[in-house]
């Protein structure tokens, strides 16, 4: 597989776990509960943003953007608006963390308040993201195809394919 098949389909594996934390946070709604099992999931929801989405990131933010930038330039394309909703992504799990704290820190008590504000920011990055790989798929990926020279497209597929432990 290239590796910018390889992105992509990574993106198809996040999209299962933004599922995942989306029901967790639908249920706690629903019940207005955090159950010993939502606040695990919550965990993991944090453990896949840091460990799997964002070096993802990075790849895109090191081996992708820079070449495409200086193919298209900046503005000329979604590079620039693919490095802003990273960010986004990046400042709303920190939201996220905050909020699972504090969720922690009142376990035992009533936490409604507690709840909704990791609802906000979860379904927030769950939607966010979903309309983010759409545009990767949609435009990124492809200028990455249709601008790139052949020798371009390669040292991206290399560095790309090298940047994932063996
Ligand atoms: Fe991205
Ligand atoms: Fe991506």
């Amino acid at each position: 597989m290239d590796a910018l098949n390889r992105l992509a389909e990574e993106h198809a594996d996040f999209v299962d776990k933004l599922t995942e934390l989306e029901a967790v946070l639908d249920e706690m709604m629903g019940t207005r509960q955090a159950s010993e099992e939502d606040v695990e999931l919550l965990d993991e929801a944090v453990r896949f943003f840091e460990e799997e989405l964002f070096p993802h990131f990075e790849r895109e933010e090191k081996f992708l953007l820079p070449p495409l930038e200086a193919k298209v330039g900046l503005y000329g394309s979604l590079v620039n608006v693919v490095a802003y909703e990273h960010a986004e992504v990046r400042r709303e799990v920190g939201k996220i963390k905050e909020g699972l704290v504090l969720l922690k820190a009142k376990r035992l008590g009533p936490h409604v308040p507690e709840i909704e504000e990791l609802n906000r920011h979860g379904i927030f990055v769950v939607q966010f993201l979903w309309d983010h790989f759409r545009k990767e798929k949609a435009s990124l990926f492809r200028t990455a195809r249709e601008e790139l020279s052949l020798e371009e497209l390669a040292r991206v597929e290399a560095d790309l394919a090298r940047s994932w432990p063996a």
